[in-house]
């Protein structure tokens, strides 16, 4: 089969491999009828998470058809259609009981395209099959729900229900690329008072006006922390999502909370930044992190079912599963060809 092997910073190829075999009775072996490129693929390929081995198989989001699967496979079947999980459960450790499988001990967690081979391929072997794939609901587009394999749910924990965005808020998100865009949808769900996004790039602002930000703030021209406390009466924001990953919109996020306010960071970051402590602790602010665990993939599912989440609304670029090159480029120059989430389809 064919497959986007990583090489080394910098370097990628779509080439021939072995086609995976099951290895434990859990496994499944998935045909990948669609897969996308996710933000967290370009910091691999940039070298910032060094432990990806050169002959790894990059991707970490898909929907496909079930083509095998082991004995200890119960509720999966051959031909079943399914959405793979960025997120794998073994579902019997501490953290999967407790709903945090992003932390799995098992041998889960996020491993697709980073600890194991991943979906940007033919086919992909997928451990812990139960637990890790979702059926399809009947009808469903395959890019609409390709769609909560990874950003949805990730903003959605990680960014709005950290936060705890509650009816009324006024909501800051930091960033407005695929994560931010997902909060803003997410967040929407509950009824804020106002939605503020920020970002350097003037097509993600538009796109975020199209998710349904209220105001959308150029960082590079406009003061953020100027708009959100003319809105709040001084005091800045109820929440406010960092979906950035660098130390200055970490930092932005935190000058921008009131007193008593939720700073939630999705952000992947890759060095150090600054709290300032001497000006926060009197400030009772709360912040959280994470990795995002899917337990909401479920609800989401239901919600993308009754038309409350849009996921489609995402999908910029189409390409064949042969166009990896192509779609890679197009997706890492987003700012100029606004693209949100390439598709990659077999049938495309
Ligand atoms: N915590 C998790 O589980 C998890 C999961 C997936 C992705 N992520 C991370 O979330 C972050 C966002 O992902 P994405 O796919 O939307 O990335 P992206 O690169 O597509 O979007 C980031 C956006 O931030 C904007 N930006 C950059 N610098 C800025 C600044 N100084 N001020 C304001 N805006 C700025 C960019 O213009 C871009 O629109 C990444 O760090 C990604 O790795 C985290
Ligand atoms: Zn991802
Ligand atoms: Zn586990």
């Amino acid at each position: 089969m064919r497959a986007l092997v990583y090489h080394g910073p910098g370097r990628k190829a779509w080439e021939d491999v072995p086609k995976p075999e099951i290895i434990d009775s859990t496994d499944a072996i998935v045909r990948v009828d669609a897969t996308t490129i996710c933000g967290t693929d370009l910091h691999i390929l940039k070298g910032d998470l060094p432990d990806v081995p050169d002959g790894r198989i990059l991707g970490h989001e898909a929907v496909g058809t079930v083509d095998a699967v082991g004995r200890g496979v119960s509720t999966v079947k051959v031909g079943d259609r399914v959405l793979v999980s960025c997120i794998s459960v073994c579902g019997t450790c501490r953290f999967c009981r407790d709903g945090h499988s992003g932390q799995c001990l098992g041998g889960g967690g996020w491993i697709l395209g980073y600890k194991i081979d991943g979906t940007q391929a033919e086919y992909v072997r997928v451990p812990f099959a139960d637990t890790s794939t979702f059926s399809m609901p009947d009808g469903a587009a395959d890019e609409d729900i390709l769609m909560l394999a990874d950003i949805l749910p990730t903003a959605y924990e990680v960014g709005v229900l950290n936060g705890n965005v509650q009816p009324g808020d006024v909501v800051a998100i930091v960033g407005a690329g695929p994560i931010g865009l997902s909060a803003i949808m997410g967040a929407r769900l509950f009824s804020p008072s106002h939605i503020v996004a920020i970002d350097l790039a003037d097509t993600r602002l538009e796109a975020a006006k199209r998710f349904g930000a209220d105001i959308t703030v150029n960082n590079s021209r406009e003061d953020p922390l100027e708009i959100v406390r003319s809105l709040t009466g001084g005091l800045g924001a109820d929440v406010t999502i960092e979906a950035v990953g660098v130390p200055a919109t970490f930092e932005l996020a935190v000058k921008l909370s009131r007193p008593g306010g939720r700073i939630a960071n999705i952000g992947v970051h890759g060095e150090p930044a600054t709290l300032h402590l001497e000006e926060q602790w009197i400030r009772n602010i709360t912040i959280t992190t994470g990795l995002v665990d899917a337990y909401a993939t479920t609800t989401l599912l239901r919600l993308v079912a009754s038309h409350h989440v849009h996921p489609g609304l995402f999908v910029t670029h189409h390409f064949g599963l042969n166009e990896f090159d192509k779609a890679y480029d197009v997706f890492g120059r987003a700012a100029e060809t606004g693209a949100l989430k390439v598709v990659l389809s077999r049938s495309a």
